[in-house]
């Protein structure tokens, strides 16, 4: 088979070096890819929404199945393209795609269907907002409606920081069309973790649950970011709580979305909050999660390709997910400066230091230049790896960050990935 992967981060890397392990796969392009997505396939000099010359290319190469890593896509409708020309694409539909792609749709339908959330109000009007903002009770979430770059959201602590991002975005419109719609919403408490499923629209099977570390510095201080580690599974969901995630959560809104015409086919990421009456949805992502899906392909033991295939056949029913036994642990590697302006074009050393089948290292925001690799975005690379006890993987993944393993100048990352799952034990079965 041939496979084309569309996105250029850590998450489609970590999907490639997975695909390219099933027997089914006799080569994978990347479009546009990275120069660690170089080495298990090839790159094809496309962007990620240039939908013609992406359909025209995987005509002409006769590709047998697409996997779409980015929300941008999908939201716009890469699938339906594809589908419409009879080209099999694994991702949801546009209109599917909606439950990332507009928290309105998302949060209408979680009220609609009594699906755990926060409880909130929407708004297309500043001054209803702005008025609804003087009498309610602080810390208050406030949401752009659509996509965001991963900066729509603010928790704000004061009515004045409410005011200030609430003219951001309705009045000087800093995301555009994104925030002329929000949704204000109260804010909850407890650990966040990611749940991510296959479905095909009627059945699904679960990947290990994983938890992402959103803020910049260690203890979860600092600014948001695009996610700067994560690590699967999480020792302290145990068996109980997902099947509770799937009956209340997952299973709910598979149907939900089929019932309201948007049949939901491809990864459904809801990312939760377990607060004390019990998870929630914080937002649902209409693809795989990044940094999370880097552990994950190394802890999945299944044909990840097999499993795609039953998807595009709806027959999922008779498939398995399995996993390795263990722990992942990715550490993100970020340029000085992200997630504000960060710098680029420094040479990154040590990528050949690592000769351990059990640590990979997937790149994002790398170039290569002269046989040289640089940064070139703010995420640069994921040190990942695999091993027995939560512990022992931690170590194992920051071992080779540093001048023993893989540095660069002005490197920045948190020296307490996974940690938080330490604190609640060290066992998961
Ligand atoms: P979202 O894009 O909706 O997931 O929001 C981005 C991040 O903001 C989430 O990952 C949470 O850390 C945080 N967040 C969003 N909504 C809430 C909420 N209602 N209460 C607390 N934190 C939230
Ligand atoms: N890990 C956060 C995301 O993929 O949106």
């Amino acid at each position: 088979m041939k496979i084309l992967i569309i996105g250029s981060g850590g998450r489609e890397h970590a999907l490639g070096w997975k695909i390219k392990q099933s027997p089914l796969v006799e080569k994978i392009y990347f479009a546009p890819g990275n120069p660690g997505t170089k080495e298990i396939g090839e790159n094809i000099a496309i962007e990620t929404l240039d939908f013609k010359k992406l359909l025209k290319f995987a005509k002409s190469k006769k590709i047998d199945l697409t996997v779409v890593g980015p929300e941008t896509p999908l939201v716009l409708g890469i699938s339906d393209v594809f589908r419409k020309e009879k080209l099999k694409i694994f991702g949801p539909s546009r209109k599917a795609s909606q439950i990332e792609g507009s928290k309105t749709f998302s949060k209408q339908l979680m009220k609609k269907y009594k699906i755990p959330t926060a409880t909130y109000f929407s708004f297309k009007d500043f001054n209803e907002a702005n008025k609804y903002l003087q009498h309610v009770k602080y810390p208050q979430v406030i949401k752009a409606d659509g996509l965001s770059l991963g900066k729509g959201v603010v928790i704000c602590k004061n009515r004045k920081d409410a005011e200030k991002f609430l003219k951001q975005l309705m009045v000087d419109k800093i995301f555009g069309r994104s925030g002329e719609k929000i949704i204000i919403e109260e804010c909850l408490y407890g650990q966040e973790i990611s749940f991510m499923v296959i479905t095909d629209g009627k059945d699904f099977l679960s990947f290990l649950p994983s938890q992402d570390h959103k803020r910049l510095n260690e203890n979860n201080q600092g600014p948001n970011t695009g996610g700067m580690g994560a690590y699967t599974p999480v020792p302290f969901l145990d068996k109980k709580l997902i099947k509770q995630i799937e009956k209340e959560i997952v299973v709910p809104t598979i149907k939900a979305m089929a019932k309201e015409g948007c049949l939901y086919q491809g990864i459904l990421y809801p990312g939760l909050i377990l607060t004390k009456e019990g998870p929630k949805v914080l937002e649902y992502n209409c693809r795989f999660g990044d940094p999370e899906t880097q552990p994950l392909m190394m802890s999945l033991e299944s044909d990840l390709v097999e499993i795609f295939l039953a998807q595009q056949k709806n027959k999922l029913k008779n498939k398995k997910l399995v996993f390795k036994k263990g722990f992942s642990v990715g550490v993100v590697l970020t340029s000085s400066g992200y997630p504000g302006e960060y710098k680029k074009g420094d040479q990154i050393i040590g990528l050949d230091k690592v000769n351990d089948k059990d640590v990979q290292i997937f790149h994002a925001g790398t170039k290569e230049v002269d046989k040289k690799i640089i940064t070139n975005g703010g995420r640069v690379l994921s040190v990942t790896a695999k091993g027995t006890t939560l512990d022992e993987t931690i170590k194992k993944a920051y071992q080779y960050i540093g001048k023993k393993g893989v540095y660069f100048k002005g490197m920045q990352y948190r020296k307490d990935i996974g940690k938080n799952g330490l604190i609640f034990g060290d066992k998961y079965d």
